[in-house]
């Protein structure tokens, strides 16, 4: 027999690289890969024979053996990134984006109601030649509370409902005695004394913000807004405070409002009355919001008491004042007839869009 066992590595490499170059796809070219180059594979065994050559055959068989190893290697290769980048190429095509598609257009934001509120608020009483000013949501006991007439152990702190802010330096729970506790302020008093510490009379001020309070159901929620509101001069008396806000009645609620007062209780003033306006949707007949009472109460307010002005720093004996506190939430559920306060924190466009 004169049939050499030897592989004819010519043609060997001629076929594989045709198989390579028609392997369709990732799968076919692997199986390609085994069969060309496993164990098993014709180069391999005919490597494998070169050992068993006359030493002087060896080295140039085994360099054709291996050029042909390295250029099925390479082929594979080129092939395999080839077929890769083709299906890149085709899932590009089939997620392409088209530049000159028009844009889904902005939604556009919308103020809420709070902040449309506050804006009237400080607008008319800015008419009215108040200032507005905002001070910390966190503050002292001492000016949430001890300033404002209201000692340890006063029964008023817990119908304030507080949030006590624990001290980040102090290992230990706050001490809900301690004048220097911060708290979140549970109303907008606190700037009162702070105003009254920092400018002398006459004082005309508005102060809008955020009042904290652990409570929340249908017309509470743990966070709402205030607007309080100072005026201390010589002079000022119950006539003065009863004007202002007749006043701000009609310009919030319309012209044809009526208000009136009626006794209240708070510690920080000296007589407290709570303002009441005409109900604006029945005009006084009697309706579901003034809860068939034809009024419906808007604000606490009063004299400020003589302790509070001493606390700030005011004589008495020389000066007067009034000082008033509302809910902007409730105002703008009462503008808008918003019925529960929590739609007023959900977030939701639609909500805010409506006002
Ligand atoms: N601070 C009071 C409250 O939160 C409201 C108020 C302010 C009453 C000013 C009188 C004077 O209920």
């Amino acid at each position: 027999m004169t049939s050499d066992p030897r592989l004819d590595l010519e043609q060997h490499q001629n076929e594989a690289l045709a198989q390579i170059a028609a392997a369709a796809d990732p799968g076919a070219l692997e199986q390609l890969r085994i069969r060309l180059t496993g164990r098993k594979a014709p180069l391999s065994e005919e490597l494998s024979r070169i050992g068993a050559l006359p030493a002087d055959e060896r080295r140039d068989a085994g360099q054709r053996a291996n050029a042909v190893k390295r250029a099925i290697a390479e082929a594979l290769d080129r092939r395999g990134q080839a077929l890769r980048s083709h299906g890149a190429g085709a899932r590009g095509e089939a997620e392409a984006i088209d530049l000159t598609f028009p844009g889904a257009p902005p939604r556009r934001g919308h103020l809420h109601p709070v902040s449309l509120v506050t804006r009237d608020m400080e607008q008319i009483f800015r008419g009215l030649g108040y200032d507005v000013a905002r001070g910390p949501e966190v503050d002292t006991d001492y000016y949430s509370f001890e300033a404002l007439n209201i000692p340890k152990g006063h029964p008023a702190r817990d119908g304030f409902d507080t949030f006590f802010v624990a001290d980040p330096g102090s290992s230990s729970e706050p001490d809900p005695t301690a004048e220097t506790n911060l708290v979140l302020r549970p109303h907008t008093s606190p700037m009162q004394v702070r105003v009254m510490e920092q400018q002398s009379p006459p004082i005309k001020a508005v102060f809008p913000g955020k009042v904290y309070r652990r409570d929340s159901d249908a017309t509470h929620v743990p966070m709402f807004h205030q607007l309080e509101g100072l005026a201390v001069d010589a002079g000022i008396t119950v006539a003065d405070l009863r004007g202002t806000l007749e006043y701000f009645a009609r310009a919030m609620f319309g012209n044809e409002r009526k208000i009136r007062l009626r006794p209240d209780y708070f510690p920080f003033t000296e007589p407290s009355l709570e303002v009441q306006v005409s109900c604006f949707v029945c005009e006084g007949a009697g309706c579901s919001l003034c809860r068939h009472s034809g009024w419906i109460e808007i604000l606490g307010s009063g004299m400020v008491h003589p302790n509070v002005l001493r606390f700030g720093g005011i004589d008495p004996a020389r000066y007067r004042g009034f000082a008033f506190g509302m809910g902007i939430d409730r105002i703008a559920m009462l503008k808008y007839g918003i019925e529960d306060m929590r739609a007023m924190f959900e977030n939701d466009v639609r909500f805010v869009s409506q006002f």
